[in-house]
């Protein structure tokens, strides 16, 4: 089930990998600081009751000391001067005589013990004197019996409680500014990775959108700075291949280009002679017509690789692509009717775009071409011009069958021709010679099926968006 609302923070964190890690980091090290907390605050606990076990037995035994010492008397004026001292409410004292009689203290006898013992007031035993909130007090104690006389002495564990909140306040103002720290600190660092592998991933998109030329610039000596190192020479590497793969296939469409012009022009003088045997003029005509289409062909490879290699800059000017549309239509308007295909032009006013005149109109058309020969007649095809506030959009849509989705980037590469038109005439070229038109122009091209077609088919429309003139 989809969650009803995505909050983009935790977004970001589910998808970025060092966002992740920071908050794994902060976890980390909050749970670390609640650990060292929890044994702060056991050492703190064991420490003080540790004391105060410690004062009350120094404090028992200095009382046994003035009983043993200076007699009965002494000690009952010595604990009556404590315990009416008013600052002292965190101490109890307590001297009872033969027979269980209580000569002299501030709580009533509990139970007779020796050594250390917890007392709670209201308990084990009542406090007489004291605030009422400090009547359920603890007190950690110490029992000494001296001959049939028993001396209790004990100080307040409430300090206990104090201390511990001190602790668990600073722990908590400590935790929070430390935490608050690392989350902006982390996040920043996460930011900064996640900046830097976003940096690589535009650069393999452009690469996988066909520039070989981006490079990562990311010059830093760690591991994301070696990706972007490795990924650079693997492109540096990459292009050369492609480099020198390209300029092979040029070579040889340059140099195979020349003899058979001369092989045409060899063939062509045999069709004059009356001297040829039955059905020989049929099969040179036929030759010459071969050699002509791989001259062509030839031709278009040499275009699209001068295209591809930026070494044929287009000539960029300001023209009016409805005027381009007009002219061209006009061109094969002829040859549309000859094939039974009904050719229009829909272009409502002038659109201005900086372009290569020729460039544009040889795009434009092979698909025109393409659709008068790819869909059965009577076929209708429209030329389409839209200028609009980003630029224009120049279309051409049919009423054919189509190119299926997946199909669509595959077109466009050099020499690919689908299965329905492996038949027919065509040498796959057409279509890459307009992605690499268009690319020129900095036109985006879109394959997509022609919504108008009232054939019954799918369609094609074939459209480029130019950018505005200037931009
Ligand atoms: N309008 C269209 N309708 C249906 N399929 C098309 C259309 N345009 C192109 N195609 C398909 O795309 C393939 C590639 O077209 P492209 O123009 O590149 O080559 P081609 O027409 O076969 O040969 P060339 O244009 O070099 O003479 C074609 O072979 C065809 O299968
Ligand atoms: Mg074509």
């Amino acid at each position: 089930m989809k969650p009803l609302l995505r909050l983009a923070p935790f977004d970001a964190i589910g998808r970025s990998s060092a966002m992740r890690l920071a908050a794994r980091l902060t976890a980390v090290f909050t749970v670390a600081i609640l650990l060292a907390g929890a044994v702060s605050f056991a050492v703190l606990t064991e420490e003080l009751r540790a004391r105060l076990d410690d004062q009350a037995q120094q404090l028992a035994k200095g009382l046994a000391d003035t009983l043993r010492k200076e007699g009965a008397a002494a000690l009952s004026t010595q604990i009556g001067a404590y315990t009416d001292a008013v600052d002292d409410h965190y101490s109890l004292y307590l001297f009872v005589g033969p027979g269980g009689k209580v000569l002299a203290g501030n709580i009533t006898a509990p139970a007779t013990f020796t050594g250390r013992k917890i007392l709670r007031a209201g308990k084990d035993m009542t406090l007489l004197s004291g605030e009422p909130d400090e009547q359920d007090h603890s007190f950690a104690a110490y029992g000494i019996r001296v001959g049939d006389a028993w001396i209790v002495a004990g100080r307040d564990t409430v300090w206990i409680g104090d201390s511990r909140e001190v602790l668990v306040q600073s722990l908590g103002w400590g935790l929070g500014a430390a935490l608050l720290i690392s989350i902006l600190f982390a996040t920043m660092l996460a930011r900064r990775s996640e900046e830097r592998i976003s940096r690589i991933n535009g650069v393999l998109d452009a690469v996988a959108c066909g520039d070989l030329s981006r490079r990562a610039r990311d010059a830093r000596d760690d591991d994301i700075g070696r990706i972007a190192g490795s990924l650079n020479r693997t492109l540096d590497q990459l292009e050369l291949s492609i480099e020198g793969l390209r300029q092979v296939s040029n070579d040889v469409a340059h140099d195979l280009r020349t003899p058979l012009t001369r092989l045409r022009n060899r063939l062509e003088p045999l069709l004059a002679r009356d001297d040829l045997p039955p059905g020989a003029d049929t099969q040179i005509a036929k030759a010459v017509e071969e050699t002509e289409s791989l001259v062509r062909t030839f031709n278009a490879v040499l275009r699209i690789a001068q295209l591809e290699g930026d070494s044929a800059r287009p000539e960029m000017r300001p023209l009016d692509l409805s005027a381009l549309a007009r002219d061209v239509v006009e061109m094969v308007d002829l040859v549309a009717e000859d094939a039974g295909d009904s050719l229009t032009l829909n272009a409502s006013g002038p659109a201005m775009v900086l372009g290569d005149r020729d460039m544009i109109a040889q795009a434009l058309t092979n698909l025109v071409e393409n659709a008068i020969r790819y869909c059965p007649a009577p076929a209708r095809i429209e030329v389409s011009v839209i200028p609009d506030l980003e630029g224009a959009i120049l279309a051409v849509s049919d009423d054919g069958p189509g190119i299926p989705g997946p199909d669509r980037t595959r077109a466009l590469r050099r020499f690919v021709r689908l299965d329905s038109a492996r038949e027919g005439e065509g040498s796959g070229l057409g279509l890459s010679l307009v992605a690499a038109v268009m690319r020129q122009h900095g036109a985006a091209l879109t394959l997509r099926d022609n919504p108008d077609a009232a054939s019954g088919r799918p369609g094609l429309r074939v459209s480029a968006r130019f950018p505005k003139a200037g931009d």
